[in-house]
């Protein structure tokens, strides 16, 4: 195995209580010397040497030995050394002080680091995720107690002496974890099965480290967070979206067969009947006996039963697009979109396709459908467009293969702000029916630029 290759940690400081600091305060008497007892000292060694010198007459000894060499002026050295005893004083006094300001620098530095070392300790006792010290070999040194609550321990000092290769649901994995440390890589796990000591299973984000510990020994770092709820949650989250997708997809299979069978009886039983009223006033207006009265109103009634005929037929018409049973979807998007120019002749519209259209399920052909017709709509509704054009691809996603449908959609009408609330549906129904076939819809627009709609729906549709 490769040597152990690990970065340096960033506070190389001891975890220590702050009941036994290193900084003992010190004996007063060490770091404050008595004056008093200093200057008597001083006094004394001068009264001293008053006396000795007094006694012994040095004065006249230092004369008369130097006397004889007055020509090397030695009789200057009792003043000269007083002059020196000065200079070595003011020197002593300002080494002592440099000395003083030292030690209190020391004094201040060392507190910082026990102030440090407690914060440390703080973060790391206290932190709610699971923190977890261990030897390189995976024994555990210290843990908190946020890691004694999530492996299922009472105190964190029940976890000591641990191998975390215990704690792992995939012990394989915790080998192949190890190598990786030592080899100096940082390991995170967005999501790792652990195993409680009562067996339970636990869901957690981890972040492993190799460290160097404040004594220089390699030591593996684990931090933990518990997500086994959170994970739950989402599992829950992800079936009740799905549940409801098939839901609305649902509704929405039920709400177009209500129509097609809405449109069928209108345009089987209103379209017949009205059909016979026109033809029996019809009978009565050309009826030899006649009178001019009667004509006129048998006139009327043709007229009338023709007009409710033709409301009908375009309510049948949008009720269920007969064309798309009939004709499949490109046909019936042609002829809706040519039936559309027809009204709005000063709208430039234009309609392209790419890809084999026809043969797509139900679903997904009413709802293209309906994307192209809401579409128009809301064009002549709110945007005052000049421009429209619609498109409809059907293409394999780069991503993975799958074969899409693409519609999109685009004019260069007068926009909107889509983060306003609105108060219509139109949107809004569009966006659930591509997103119940699991496709996505997207809309851009801005007020002066527009409106742009692209939908991706699976070409098989939702299952
Ligand atoms: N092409 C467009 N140009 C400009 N504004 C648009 C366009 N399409 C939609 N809007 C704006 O978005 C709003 C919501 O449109 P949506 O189709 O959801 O509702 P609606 O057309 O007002 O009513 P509904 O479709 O329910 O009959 C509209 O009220 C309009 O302000
Ligand atoms: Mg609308």
């Amino acid at each position: 195995m490769k040597p152990f290759a690990v970065p340096r940690p960033f506070p190389a400081v001891p975890i220590m209580n702050p009941s036994n600091h290193s900084v003992q305060a010190l004996p007063a008497t060490v770091l404050k010397p008595s004056v008093r007892r200093d200057l008597l000292v001083v006094g004394a060694v001068t009264i001293l040497t008053f006396m000795v010198s007094s006694i012994l007459e040095l004065n006249e000894l230092l004369e008369h030995w130097t006397r004889p060499h007055e020509a090397y002026q030695l009789d200057e050295l009792p003043v000269t050394f007083l002059a020196m005893a000065l200079a070595l004083v003011w020197f002593s006094w300002r080494r002592s002080r440099q000395a003083i300001e030292q030690v209190a620098l020391r004094m201040a530095t060392q507190q910082a680091l026990v102030d440090s070392e407690e914060q440390y300790r703080m973060l790391f006792m206290e932190n709610l995720s699971a923190n977890l010290l261990a030897t390189p070999g995976g024994m555990i040194k210290l843990a908190n107690p946020a890691a004694a609550e999530l492996l299922g321990f009472k105190t964190a000092q029940d976890l000591n002496h641990r191998s975390l290769a215990d704690f792992y649901a995939e012990r394989g994995l915790w080998e192949a974890h190890r190598e990786r440390l030592l080899r100096g890589h940082r390991i995170e796990l967005p999501v790792l099965q652990l195993r409680r000591g009562d067996g339970a299973s636990v869901q957690v984000v981890a972040k492993l480290s190799a460290r160097l510990s404040p004594a220089r020994e390699p030591e593996l770092h684990v931090y933990v967070t518990d997500i086994t709820e959170v994970a739950l949650m989402q599992a829950e989250l992800a079936l009740a979206l799905e549940e409801n997708r098939r839901l609305s997809q649902r509704s929405m299979q039920v709400q177009e067969e209500e129509r097609r069978n809405l449109a069928r009886e209108l345009h089987d039983e209103m379209g017949q009947s009205l059909n016979a009223i026109k033809v029996d006033a019809v009978t009565i207006r050309d009826h030899g006996a006649a009178t001019s009265e009667i004509r006129r109103s048998a006139q009327a009634i043709v007229e009338v039963s023709s007009q409710v005929y033709d409301l009908v037929r375009s309510l049948t018409q949008r009720l269920r697009p007969v064309a798309l049973d009939e004709l499949g979807l490109r046909s019936a998007v042609e002829y809706g979109i040519e039936q559309w120019r027809r009204r709005h002749p000063a709208v430039h519209c234009s309609f392209e396709t790419q890809g084999e259209l026809e043969e797509l399920g139900e679903q997904v052909n009413i709802t293209l459908y309906r994307l192209v017709q809401e579409c128009l709509t809301n064009v002549v509704k709110h945007a005052d467009a000049g421009r429209v054009a619609v498109r409809l691809t059907r293409a394999s996603s780069p991503a993975n293969g799958e074969d899409m449908l693409h519609f999109s959609f685009e004019d260069d009408g007068r926009g909107f702000d889509p983060t306003r609330r609105k108060q219509g549906l139109g949107l809004a129904g569009l966006r659930e029916r591509v997103e119940a076939l699991a496709g996505h819809f997207e809309l851009f627009s801005a007020p002066g630029e527009g409106v742009k709609i692209k939908a991706i729906i699976p070409a098989k549709g939702a299952v």
